[in-house]
């Protein structure tokens, strides 16, 4: 059996592809109001993300997510959607899923569903209509809202994804728990990464999930869970309400040793660690040859340089050592 094993002994089972860098949001901690986006001309095709994918898989990848920006704005999407979908009838994938911002999920809803598609990642940092178009720009907080109904009566599991930021989503805490739990989806909070050059001031927006998670364990009693999806949150159940709520806590509980995944981006380059600037690039070996050992030992090659863990720390942000890549460039 293939199996991808990097160099600290990690088995690399899940990939996330960054299938396009545009957005239809500019949420304030992610994006520059004024992002330069590729050229479509330098993307993959969306039979080379195919055959990307197809060789991933063949190595032992059983996790796919689709990533962006925001995955759904790319052109004919749901073609590449239905054809990963072949992997999952097969048995050679476990999960195909993919990280929205929800804006155009009244429309893909179903056809996701069609495609295999069980649980859905959806971020959402704040309920309230004013605060959402501040925090995204420009972005509709109705639009995302119809696309979770569409998602919900898809029959899509939902887990929401909200950036714990200081000053603006603390006061929504118990909000954001409670609707989440009236509506029976799943919760995750994250740590905001010190990523990308932007207006804001990263210490400004940044909230400790330490602090949170006091501030939950006031109010309920919380049972912490030992299971895992695949990704780096940690789950706690809130025995008031039954719901499952997750932490992702890169600055303040680093969770790298237990690492399972890279990610490829939409011009065929792969980083092996969100939080490190390393990067190879899979683009040309892809292309050199239709025959896949290629672009395998590309993979490989890249795999053995995948380092033991991300450098986020905004001690660093003073010192020209913070990281101007975008979260976008990956998909996060
Ligand atoms: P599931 O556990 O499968 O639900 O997903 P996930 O948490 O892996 O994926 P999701 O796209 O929802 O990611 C949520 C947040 O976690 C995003 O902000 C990602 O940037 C962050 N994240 C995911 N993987 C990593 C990682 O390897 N390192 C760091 N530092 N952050 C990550
Ligand atoms: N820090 C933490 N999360 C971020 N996201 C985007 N930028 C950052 C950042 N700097 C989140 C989005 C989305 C996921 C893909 O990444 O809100 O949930
Ligand atoms: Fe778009 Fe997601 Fe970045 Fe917001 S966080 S600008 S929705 S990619």
């Amino acid at each position: 059996m293939n199996t991808l094993i990097d160099p600290f002994h990690r088995t690399i089972d899940y990939l996330r592809l960054s299938v396009t860098d545009r957005c239809d949001f500019r949420c304030l901690y992610c994006m520059s109001e004024q992002m330069t986006f590729l050229p479509k001309k330098e993307l993959l095709t969306l039979e080379e993300l195919d055959r990307l994918c197809s060789t991933f898989i063949g190595l032992g990848v059983k996790k796919l997510r689709i990533t962006g920006g925001e995955p759904l704005v790319r052109r004919e999407i749901m073609t590449f959607f239905r054809a990963m979908s072949r992997h999952l009838e097969s048995g050679a994938l476990n999960e195909l899923t993919l990280t929205t911002n929800g804006s155009q999920l009244e429309r893909f809803a179903g056809d996701l569903a069609d495609a295999g598609v069980r649980r859905i990642n959806i971020s959402l940092d704040t309920l309230d209509e004013e605060k959402f178009a501040h925090i995204t720009r420009w972005g509709r907080l109705p639009q995302v809202m119809r696309g979770i109904d569409a998602a919900q009566k898809a029959g899509l599991r939902i887990k929401i994804n909200t950036v714990a930021l200081k000053g603006f989503n603390e006061d929504e805490l118990f909000t954001l728990t409670e609707w989440c739990a009236s509506r029976d989806i799943d919760l995750t909070f994250i740590e905001v990464m010190p990523m990308g050059d932007l207006e804001e001031d990263r210490l400004d927006q940044y909230w400790p999930l330490s602090d949170l998670r006091s501030r939950i364990e006031e109010r309920y009693t919380v049972t912490p869970l030992a299971e895992r999806t695949g990704g780096p949150a940690r789950y706690m159940r809130l025995e008031e309400t039954g719901q499952k709520v997750g932490l992702i806590t890169p600055l303040t509980h680093n969770f790298c040793e237990s690492c399972n995944r890279v990610r490829v981006t939409c011009t065929g380059e792969i980083y092996t660690c969100l939080g490190q600037e390393g990067k190879s690039d899979l683009r040309k070996p892809l292309r050199a040859s239709e025959e896949d050992a290629h672009l395998e030992d590309a993979i490989r090659a890249a795999i053995a340089l995948k380092p033991k863990g991300h450098d986020f720390d905004y001690s660093r942000q003073t010192e020209g050592g913070k990281m101007t890549r975008h979260m976008s460039h990956t998909g996060g």
